[in-house]
């Protein structure tokens, strides 16, 4: 088994180191190979993501990535910044469907921003396409207007698109998803405005009459946004594009207490993964030693049980990182009155010891 760990920016360093670790200690044999990405990369050869880098992920059987991303490359030409490297590995690699669950473990009911009785016992898995939308649609650019509001001022444009099969193979991959929990999925889509998302909602009913087992409803996306921080328990699968997908994970992650608890998985169709926190480089706390380990090493038990086939040894870390919020520990994301604050690498050894 093959692992190529990419630790990126910021914070990335840090809560990697904790989630390699954990990895190591579980008696399994892995190939770890590391590799620099995204403003490190850039920083060391020029690129955000290097020939080298984008053929240790082709080559591997997951990926493990940290974060990229600093203030100080907002200047750059948009190809050579670290965001790029992330959407160039999703890119290269198809990894076209993102899970991203959104669970709201029992010890931390406290420390989401809603009232504990929205959250406690919340179980929602978000999966977002990630391969297409607005993200990668051609054409984009900036120009002089040609007509518009304002002809022969400067504009920006972007283009949203998704083709039949590309919303065909993200709504097989929700539904069966739903027929492994409780067989309810959410469609969100914006159809009353936009055609995309018309032939999206066709495409999602269509494939869903595959699965006539699983309950489909279709939400638009600021009802959404709305049901997600009126009454979140209510969804379970939710299947989105990608931008959708994008900021409703932000909104889901703040239920569970803090984005830094939120794991995330990318897949493509041979079932290789790229395996990563929800969160970002976080340029404020890096180097701190304070950052949430907790997401990128629930990323790493995500990774043996989707693209390794060692569920058993994703069972272990999960149960360990229940143990550790048992414990009282909390990074100072997830801290209040009454647990103990600890910082990244604490944290990680908690874990490890929780391993048993
Ligand atoms: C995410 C991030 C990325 C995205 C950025 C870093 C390109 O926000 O994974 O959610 O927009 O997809
Ligand atoms: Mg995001």
């Amino acid at each position: 088994m093959k692992i190529a760990v990419l630790p990126g920016d910021g914070i990335g360093t840090e809560i990697v180191e904790q989630a390699v670790r954990v990895l190591n200690a579980l008696d399994l044999k892995f190939e770890l190979e590391t590799a620099l990405v995204g403003g490190a990369a850039y920083d060391a050869h020029g690129h955000p993501l290097p020939e080298a880098t984008l053929k240790l992920a082709k080559e591997a059987d997951a990926v493990l990535f940290g974060a990229v991303g600093d203030w100080k490359y907002d200047t750059l030409d948009r190809p050579l910044r670290p965001e790029q490297a992330i959407l160039g590995l999703r890119k290269n690699l198809g990894l076209f469907a993102n899970f991203r669950p959104a669970i709201c473990y029992e010890q931390l009911v406290g420390a989401s921003s809603l009232k504990p009785e929205l959250v406690a016992g919340l179980d929602i898995l978000i999966i977002r396409e990630l391969t297409g939308d607005i993200y990668f649609g051609q054409p984009r650019g900036r120009r002089v207007s040609p007509d518009g509001h304002f002809p022969g001022a400067e504009e920006a444009f972007d283009t949203m698109r998704y083709s039949r099969p590309e919303i065909e193979r993200i709504a097989r991959v929700a539904f069966e998803a739903a027929r492994k929990r409780s067989k309810r999925v959410t469609s969100v889509d914006k159809a009353n405005v936009l055609e995309t998302f018309q032939l999206w909602k066709d495409v999602v009913t269509e494939i869903g009459k595959e699965y006539p087992d699983v309950a489909l409803d279709h939400m638009y996306v600021d009802n959404a946004a709305m049901q997600l921080v009126k009454a979140p328990k209510k969804f379970d699968v939710v299947v989105t594009g990608n931008m959708f997908g994008d900021i409703l994970s932000d909104a889901a992650a703040m239920l569970t207490g803090s984005i830094g608890m939120l794991p995330s998985a990318s897949l493509n169709s041979s079932n290789q993964g790229l395996y990563e926190p929800s969160h970002g480089s976080a340029p404020d706390i890096a180097g701190k030693g304070v950052a949430n380990p907790l997401a990128t090493i629930l990323s790493a038990a995500m990774m043996l049980r989707f693209s390794l086939n060692q569920p058993a040894a994703a069972d272990r870390i999960e149960a360990a990182v229940q143990k550790v919020l048992a414990q009282g520990l909390r990074t100072p994301d997830i801290h209040s009155q009454g647990t103990t604050k600890v910082g990244t690498r604490e944290m990680g050894d908690a874990v490890l010891k929780a391993l048993g």
